[in-house]
């Protein structure tokens, strides 16, 4: 654990885990991640923003100690998961006369998950402040991002917004600001792919807010602190927007290799017509990385064999997942080879509750692919080419 100043009297004590590989059981780390907390001293009060994960507790009290604090009063909770606040109780039990600053839904949040005095906590709302002497904190209520009681937290005079899990990145590095900006563009990406997608029109509305503010800094609580917040601002804007890009995504799985041929076919295809085209083997994919091809694409077609009566296990599980993360996709279809029969297409049409897309006439084959299974596969590629051109992806 490194205690870093980012401006005077502002400081990250942030707990970096290099080694994390996996997030809630679900969310592959290819690069660890950290947990930020902060401490920002003011000439009459000292406040910490959010705590650390609680495997992480220990190195949270050796920065407390080398800061010399001799009292925190304020700890102000922008969150309630446990990443960052699963320490809050004991920052509690260190300084009895620390209060909680957070909203009403936070609160009753961090009751049920933490075992936790309630008259230890002053509750704000949207836009309200708390003076630390020559620093002042407003508070911005931002639900759903990704919780229902988050909010981020402004520090005015240092122009430095705390902005929780919203533009945050699972990337741990020894470094305080970012350095390199594609890396964690891509990291953000990554994040935001797979946490605040299905978020977007709620960040919408958060981003209304953030704009009437000048930020020259955004420390968010995962990865490193932005102190060029265009970077990060100009991403989302793009990202949350409507606008999809001319790419096919195809999440496969293929047992024998039938569907696999289909795979190869429709992609060349696509290719021949002008299309950017994402395959993933899902049998061996890192899930993140098909997240991230859903933050842009306009269209995702599934391909899967039949196993027994509907599509491969595997496709099931990316399906739902896709479908969960909610994605802008705007046309979708299923390919795939079956050996004797079966509800595939059904099975999968009715799974894509969220994203609702415009479904394009699925291919299916029994057995190996055959002519009629390559026009089919013709027609999808054209089906595809026109409905981008309609949308204005491809030049006509
Ligand atoms: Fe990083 Fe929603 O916790």
């Amino acid at each position: 654990m490194v205690l870093r100043t980012i401006r005077p009297d502002c400081y990250s004590v942030a707990a970096l885990d290099f080694e994390r590989r996996l997030f809630d059981s679900l969310i592959p780390l290819p690069d660890g991640t950290s947990y930020n907390a902060y401490v920002i001293r003011g000439t009459e009060k000292t406040a910490l923003i959010d705590t650390v994960d609680p495997s992480k507790e220990l190195e949270l009290v050796s920065d407390l100690v080398r800061l010399s604090l001799h009292s925190i009063d304020y700890v102000i909770i922008n969150h309630a998961e446990q990443d960052h606040a699963g320490t809050l109780p004991m920052v509690l039990e260190l300084f009895p006369s620390c209060i909680v600053v957070t909203n009403e839904k936070c609160k009753d949040l961090l009751l049920r998950h933490f075992d936790l005095d309630q008259d230890r906590f002053i509750i704000i709302k949207d836009r309200e402040t708390l003076s630390l002497g020559n620093k002042t904190l407003e508070f911005i209520i931002a639900p759903n991002v990704h919780w229902p009681e988050t909010m981020l937290t402004y520090l005015r005079e240092d122009r430095i917004l705390f902005s929780c899990d919203l533009f945050g990145t699972h990337y741990a590095t020894s470094d305080l600001f970012v350095t390199d900006e594609k890396i964690i563009t891509s990291a953000a990406k990554r994040y935001y792919a797979e946490i605040m997608m299905p978020f977007r029109f709620s960040i919408r509305e958060h981003m209304k807010k953030l704009r009437a503010l000048e930020i020259d800094i955004i420390a968010p609580s995962h990865g490193p602190v932005f102190n060029h917040p265009a970077l990060i601002l100009e991403a989302y804007e793009d990202w949350i927007s409507d606008s999809v890009k001319n790419e096919v995504v195809i999440p496969y799985v293929s047992m024998h290799g039938s569907t696999r041929m289909m795979v190869d076919y429709l992609t060349r295809a696509l290719i021949e017509r002008g299309i950017t085209v994402k395959p993933f083997d899902m049998t061996v994919t890192d899930t993140g990385n098909l997240a991230m091809s859903l933050v842009d694409a306009a269209t995702v077609v599934i391909a899967t064999p039949t196993v027994l009566y509907g599509p491969h296990p595997q496709i099931v599980y990316v399906t739902y997942l896709a479908d969960l993360l909610h994605p802008k996709v705007k046309f979708a279809s299923i390919i795939g080879s079956y050996g004797w029969g079966g509800r595939t297409a059904d099975i999968l049409k009715a799974m894509m509750t969220h994203i609702k897309p415009e479904l394009l006439e699925p291919v299916l084959v029994q057995g190996l692919p055959c002519e009629a299974s390559n026009r089919g596969l013709e027609r999808l590629a054209d089906d595809i080419a026109r409905k981008h051109k309609e949308a204005g992806l491809i030049p006509s």
